[in-house]
């Protein structure tokens, strides 16, 4: 289905970013380019296109407005598009369900038991954000459909946005902007610093706290940081072995962990005494990582000079006025009478970059797993794959095969295969869903046939699909 050149002018397509589905208004964005290269390694040895057996021309159902860059791979798939700048009601997408075999959503779409029931076709459900528990994933894993997501395309954007966030603090410039829209000309340096030369202490050296660290170390900050994991630092940072010992040595302290257990209030009243006099906290993580009734009072107190938060423990469902209010975190007013303190409503991520680079991420997942069983990178799944087949094997079947986890299937199965040529096979499990693929060589139409029906009445089977 896809050769390396179609999915080459694939991806050379994506890169003409357009902002309707129409290819009109196309903007250029380096990041993004530079972010697709990495997928752009074309000068391989050709590899043979695999095609579906007995599946019919394959049906993209896109909702929610999903990127250009996805709905340009798809097409040059030659998959079948239907897209939709909103959710679909209920019923609507109940009908629309039945037939796809892949859908595309963002966050409003809610795919539940009850919806994905109605899913004869369905392989595979791309969420084109980071959160997927708009999903009913363990119902989805049952019926062998296979879930991606994409949670690391955002990642520079949130860098960058801390950025800005260090400088502003550093300088007042919120409070200065504000009076100013105010009619108040306020020219001070009282408490105002350059950024060259102070350190930034980043707790999580993830995808994103690296980022950062990179970022500020050309900005001339000095870097150190604090992760469970130890991690290789990336130029001159530091990993440093507690929290505390970051705490007492940075003059900026910038949140990138997870929301868990461990990390809840991981910042509160003693973590803030523990801080400089005069520090600075920023939380662009998760909203429940950092005390903000405690932040509060370590402001009010003067021991920390300034904050920038991106999310709250209660976040708006919708944009809109009068929505971060008391009665949605019982903080908000005071939060917000303080100064130099820089709110933003969980936009970290949020860039026209982003959403181009995770189309572009999530839509080659799905690609992948519909033309070849690629499942690395599901997030209800095992992550399974092979290498593509060469161009001379052209009398090779695939085999995928999603079956329940219980003892004597392999058995089963390998019963059926194991009358050909096994080229290679890989197999994986994760709780109650395991997934086998394998190529099976010198076989005619009549082997593929046989092969499929035989599998397809296996005991425990959920799904079987066959490329050729
Ligand atoms: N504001 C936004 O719009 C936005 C956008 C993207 C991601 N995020 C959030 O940013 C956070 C970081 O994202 P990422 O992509 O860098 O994640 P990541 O998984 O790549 O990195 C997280 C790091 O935190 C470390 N960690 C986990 N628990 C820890 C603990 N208790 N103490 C210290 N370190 C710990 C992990 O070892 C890992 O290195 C996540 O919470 C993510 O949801 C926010």
């Amino acid at each position: 289905m896809s050769s390396p050149q179609q999915i080459a002018d694939s991806f050379q397509q994506a890169l003409n970013l357009s902002s309707s589905p129409n290819g009109t208004n196309a903007v250029s964005t380096s990041p993004t380019q530079s972010y697709l290269s990495q997928y752009m390694q074309l000068n391989q040895k050709p590899t043979k296109a695999l095609k579906p057996f007995s599946t019919g021309d394959i049906k993209i159902l896109l909702l929610e407005n999903v990127n250009q860059t996805a709905i340009n791979i798809f097409h040059n798939q030659g998959y079948q598009v239907e897209f939709y700048k909103s959710s679909l009601p209920e019923d609507e997408l109940i009908e629309k369900i039945k037939d796809v075999h892949a859908i595309g959503i963002r966050s409003k779409t809610k795919l539940t038991q009850k919806v994905l029931q109605h899913a004869r076709n369905l392989v595979t459900i791309g969420c084109f954000c980071i959160g997927t528990n708009q999903v009913d994933l363990e119902f989805a894993a049952k019926s062998g459909i296979a879930v991606f997501n994409s949670p690391f395309s955002n990642s520079r954007s949130v860098a960058e946005l801390v950025i800005a966030e260090i400088i502003t603090l550093a300088r007042q410039l919120g409070d200065r902007s504000i009076e100013m829209h105010t009619g108040t000309w306020n020219k001070v340096s009282s408490k105002c610093w350059e950024i060259r030369g102070k350190t930034l202490g980043i707790i999580g050296y993830g995808h994103i706290g690296s980022q950062l660290s990179v970022l500020a170390e050309a900005m001339g900050m000095n870097v150190i940081y604090y992760d469970i994991m130890m991690i290789m630092s990336l130029g001159n940072s530091k990993q440093v072995d507690t929290l505390d010992d970051l705490l007492s040595r940075a003059d900026f302290v910038s949140c990138h962990v997870p929301a868990t257990t461990e990390t809840k209030n991981l910042l509160s009243g003693p973590q803030f005494a523990a801080m400089k006099d005069g520090s600075y906290v920023i939380n662009a993580s998760r909203g429940t990582v950092v005390d903000i009734p405690a932040l509060v009072q370590a402001m009010k107190a003067g021991k920390i000079a300034g904050a920038a938060l991106d999310v709250y423990p209660n976040e708006p469902a919708k944009n809109g006025e009068d929505l971060f209010v008391n009665s949605l975190n019982d903080w908000a007013s005071d939060l917000c009478s303080l100064r130099n303190v820089i709110l933003s409503p969980h936009i970290g991520g949020s860039t026209e970059e982003a959403q181009s680079a995770i189309g572009v991420e999530v839509g080659s997942a799905l690609t992948k797993y519909i033309n070849e069983g690629n499942s690395t990178g599901a997030v209800n799944f095992p992550e399974v794959s092979l290498r593509a087949l060469d161009l001379d094997q052209q009398n090779t079947v695939r085999v995928l095969y999603i079956h329940q986890n219980v003892p004597g299937v392999l058995k089963t199965v390998n019963n059926i295969l194991s009358n050909h040529n096994i080229e290679k096979q890989f197999t994986d499990s994760q709780g109650e869903i395991a997934y086998l693929m394998a190529d099976i060589s010198d076989v005619d139409i009549t082997d593929i046939k046989s092969l499929y029906e035989q599998l397809e009445q296996t005991p425990y089977k959920i799904a079987t699909r066959l490329l050729y």
